[in-house]
């Protein structure tokens, strides 16, 4: 039983870190004082000298030692092997060249020839008061043989670090909190949407993370979003992927729409735009509905079609034309209503406009031009007509075909006033989908229209024909009645 707790205790010690407490907090840690550096005598001549005997020159004056990397001594001893100088001072630096800063000063030993041959300089143990050296001098104040200087320290690991390689050159901090370096003096490329700070006891000071909604690995720290953000954030996040842009990542590319369907932080946020390369002005579409730039009568979230009252042209430049005002409005006369009260609401000719769109052609069961050719009595409800289609603009389902034939009109739609034709004048038919009795018969009733026909009406008539059989009735259907078979 004691055995195994022992194994527990030093598991549980193998694996925490003290750079973070037990609740994962970060906090300030410090590599463990090691032996740095033994320094070997510098002036080995000077020892082979018997004490009285003059000693070498470089033992008069100074010495000064390289660490090979930035630490915070704790102790330094020296070992002379004659008396010790009279005088000794202590300096560091903790860069090549100073500034210096005065470590320990020992002025001459009050009636003595020379000093004691062992020397030992402690830092004191408050953390603030520590020593950062990357170089050391010696001065003597007199003259002396050096035998050898013994460092103790830890690396420089900026209170980020409990592990360091102190032999490497230059040591190598094990750093955390997201610093990295050799001596954790920098944030990790993710980790710098704060400013890089020392850990001090009081506060560790990690690295923060930048966020990137995923979609980037680094970030770069920027001191003036920082201060503007209230010391919130100055994180910029670099080089975002998956078709992301901004400062975090966090909208699509030009190019891309987001699609709300997925969050920010999904591969597929940002989508494709698919701007038609005719239709649309560019490759761009709007970031939150992936409505593409359409050009002028042009439609769609791709622009791919044209909008109302435009028709398709040859010309890419403007893919969809308007169809003339003119052509679209077929000015008719108003109707000398019946005032017979059978008759009341019984046309729907209120209008003395009709506008022929795309959508209200297709709707039509047929359009023709005929010429009315006489008009007879058949039976109480119908008169038949003999009429001469010169133009099929829209065909029906039953076939019409140009020539001599009979229309069927009912009598009240006569009466009422709803369709006036005379016999020997040219009209354009409209025919409704209402139809009459007899499927194979041409009717024409008080839902379709008969317009005395105007030339100018022809092409944009043709046009609306060349439309239908670009399939341009696909999807209109017709108010009324069932479904018609295709011819
Ligand atoms: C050693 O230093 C002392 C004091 O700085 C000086 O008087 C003496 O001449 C120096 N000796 C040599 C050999 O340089
Ligand atoms: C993009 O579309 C949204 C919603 O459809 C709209 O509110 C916004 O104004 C559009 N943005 C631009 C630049 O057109
Ligand atoms: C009259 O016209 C309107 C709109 O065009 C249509 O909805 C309605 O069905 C028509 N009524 C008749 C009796 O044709």
């Amino acid at each position: 039983m004691p055995v195994t707790f022992a194994l527990l205790l030093l598991l549980g010690q193998a694996t925490a870190d003290p750079c973070y407490d037990p609740q994962g907090r970060p906090q300030f840690c410090l590599p463990p004082v090691t032996q740095l550096a033994a320094v070997a005598a510098s002036c080995p001549q000077a020892c082979a000298l018997s004490p009285g005997n003059h000693l070498g020159e470089t033992c008069n004056g100074s010495l000064t030692l390289a660490l090979g990397g930035s630490f915070l001594l704790t102790s330094v001893s020296l070992r002379f092997c004659t008396p010790g100088p009279p005088a000794l001072i202590l300096s560091a630096a903790w860069a090549s060249g100073g500034p210096w800063r005065l470590l320990w000063h020992r002025p001459a030993w009050p009636g003595a020839l020379g000093g004691p041959e062992r020397v030992t300089f402690h830092s004191t143990p408050d953390p603030k008061a520590t020593v950062v050296a990357s170089h050391l001098r010696v001065e003597f104040g007199g003259q002396a043989g050096l035998a050898a200087a013994g460092l103790r320290g830890r690396c420089q690991c900026h209170g980020h670090a409990a592990r360091c390689a102190a032999r490497a050159r230059p040591p190598r901090c094990h750093c955390r909190h997201h610093t990295t370096g050799p001596g954790c003096e920098s944030c990790r490329p993710s980790h710098r949407d704060w400013p890089w700070r020392p850990a001090t006891p009081q506060h560790p000071h990690p690295c923060l993370p930048c966020s990137c909604n995923q979609h980037a690995r680094r970030c770069r720290f920027n001191s003036e979003l920082f201060r503007l953000s209230g010391g919130r954030s100055g994180g910029v996040c670099e080089r975002c992927r998956h078709h992301t842009a901004g400062r975090h990542c966090h909208y699509c590319q030009p190019g891309f729409w987001r699609d709300p369907s997925q969050p920010m932080s999904s591969r597929r946020a940002c989508r494709a735009c698919q701007c038609h390369p005719i239709g649309a002005t560019g490759g761009t579409c709007n970031q939150t509905s992936g409505q593409c730039t359409c050009k002028l009568g042009v439609t769609g979230l791709t622009c791919n079609r044209c909008g109302p009252g435009y028709q398709q042209s040859r010309s890419p430049r403007m893919p969809c034309q308007r169809i003339p005002e003119a052509t679209t409005t077929l000015a008719t006369t108003p109707g000398a209503y019946s005032s017979d009260p059978q008759c009341q609401n019984y046309c729907n000719m209120s209008d003395t406009r009709v506008y022929m769109s795309l959508r209200r052609y297709c709707q039509q069961d047929y359009v023709l031009r005929a010429q009315v050719l006489a008009s007879e009595a058949a039976g109480p409800a119908w008169r038949r007509l003999a009429v001469r289609v010169q133009a099929v603009y829209k065909q029906r389902a039953q076939f019409v075909r140009r020539g001599d034939q009979d229309a069927w009109v009912p009598r009240a739609d006569l009466a009422c006033g709803c369709l006036r034709l005379q016999p020997g004048t040219d009209y354009l038919l409209l025919g409704s989908v209402v139809g009459g009795p007899d499927p194979t018969r041409l009717i024409l009733d008080r839902h379709g229209l008969a317009l005395p026909w105007r030339p100018r009406w022809a092409r944009p008539l043709r046009r609306l024909q060349q439309e239908e059989r670009a399939g341009g009735c696909r999807g209109v259907r017709a108010p009324t009645s069932s479904p018609r078979p295709e011819h």
